[in-house]
């Protein structure tokens, strides 16, 4: 093992606490992660040391915190390799910079008889906003199957892409099955014919080093709070000629460059689509976020959250009744299943009681579950602060589960 995890547990405060008198065991990953001492001192600073609106002022806190912000976008940048710093914009999460894309990108591109793939893994927030596109432009949602241990069908995507395909968006990882996709092999398919690319990376980006130009994805999105980081901040990277081409989403202050009553002009990269007051408290705990992370090392993390999956597999796996929804070939730590005979809201609500957060329920995904046949699955995501142990108290409450509906 290549970090040390007790060490790491003690820079997140949240950890050390009880619940119903037990020590808490935090299995809810997938949902939000944790956040280090550092990056909620690191909003405490911007508070009480250094607040002030941004990119408005020329007096003192004001130009000091603009850098501040300018500089978080920076480590964004070089956190996931753009080449341009203006290719990153700061939303409030993924769903927004879905929205944004699926808003903005649709208003220029998309018209009557056009075709939008996703996949059958997608979150609905990886849905729904395509969706409403289709609905308003009368366009067509094409959706990419998967096999029954939740990997997508390459062939099958293959089928898809038409001559009327104006946008691929997949997820690079499953928040329900913990499925790895290669997004560069679905990004090099769909480049052949000239296709975008969208990929989501709420649930890769605190797992894998992700390298936005080796995938040369034309726009990836994720969110800061599943990266240790604060709520409410997410990145939308676009490469520069696709956020150049297509027109702002939110509109206001700062994203204009001349307003009058007969014409506006619109700011420039990447303040066109940072319209309002901007997040600039928790863009900067994401940098926080980011270089604690960086000093860890997503390497190590990605080995030791694999030694957590195959232990929680071979573990958890060889309960009697209980079946994994999601057997991918490669996944991260993400552990769903479900228990014979036994509702998953029922299951989650006696874990609870033990101490364990995990999820239950369709995990935002409903078109997953109908593939899968199930209504939920309880969900247990693993990060780089949990322990084998804690996956030993995880087995030890569903054999109290299974006891108790026995
Ligand atoms: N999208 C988050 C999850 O998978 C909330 O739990």
């Amino acid at each position: 093992m290549s970090l040390d995890v007790h060490k790491i547990r003690n820079d997140f405060p949240i950890l050390s606490q009880e619940v119903y008198k037990k020590p808490l065991v935090y299995f809810d990953n997938g949902a939000t992660t944790q956040k280090p001492q550092i990056v909620i001192d690191e909003e405490i600073k911007v508070y009480s040391q250094e607040n002030s609106n941004i990119h408005r002022g020329v007096h003192y806190l004001s130009e000091q915190l603009t850098q501040r912000y300018e500089d978080a976008r920076k480590t964004v940048q070089s956190f996931i390799n753009a080449e341009h710093n203006h290719e990153i914009v700061f939303t409030s999460g993924t769903t927004e910079a879905i929205n944004l894309v699926a808003f903005s990108f649709g208003e220029q591109y998309v018209a009557e008889g056009d075709e939008i793939i996703v996949s059958t893994m997608e979150h609905h927030a990886n849905i729904v906003p395509w969706q409403m596109l289709c609905d308003r432009k009368k366009a067509k949602l094409k959706i990419i199957p998967i096999n029954d241990k939740g990997e997508l069908l390459i062939d099958e995507y293959k089928k898809l892409i038409s001559d009327k395909t104006k946008i691929v968006a997949v997820n690079h990882v499953s928040n329900v099955l913990g499925t790895v996709n290669d997004i560069k092999q679905i990004i090099d398919i769909a480049h052949k014919y000239d296709i975008p690319v969208l990929i989501d990376g709420a649930q890769s980006i605190q797992h894998e080093k992700v390298d936005v130009k080796e995938y040369d994805c034309d726009f990836f999105v994720f969110s800061g709070h599943k990266l240790y980081g604060p709520t409410g901040i997410g990145v939308l990277y676009g490469k520069e000629k696709w956020l150049n081409s297509i027109p702002p989403y939110k509109t206001g202050g700062e994203m204009i460059k001349k307003v009058s009553f007969e014409k506006t002009t619109f700011n420039e990269l990447p303040f066109k689509f940072e319209a309002g007051t901007p997040n600039y408290t928790s863009a900067i705990g994401l940098a926080a976020a980011i270089n604690y992370i960086d000093n860890i090392g997503l390497d190590n993390i990605a080995l030791y959250e694999k030694e957590l999956l195959d232990y929680a597999t071979q573990k958890l796996g060889s309960i009697k009744g209980l079946n994994i929804i999601g057997t991918a070939d490669n996944k991260v730590s993400v552990f769903s299943f479900d228990l014979e005979n036994i509702h998953h809201y029922d299951a989650g609500m006696i874990i609870d009681k033990m101490g364990i957060a995990v999820r239950t329920g369709h995990h935002c995904a409903e078109p997953l579950m109908n593939r899968f046949n199930v209504e939920g699955t309880i969900r247990a995501s693993f990060s780089f602060y949990n322990t084998k142990e804690e996956i030993d108290k995880l087995y030890d409450a569903i054999l109290t589960v299974q006891q108790m509906f026995a």
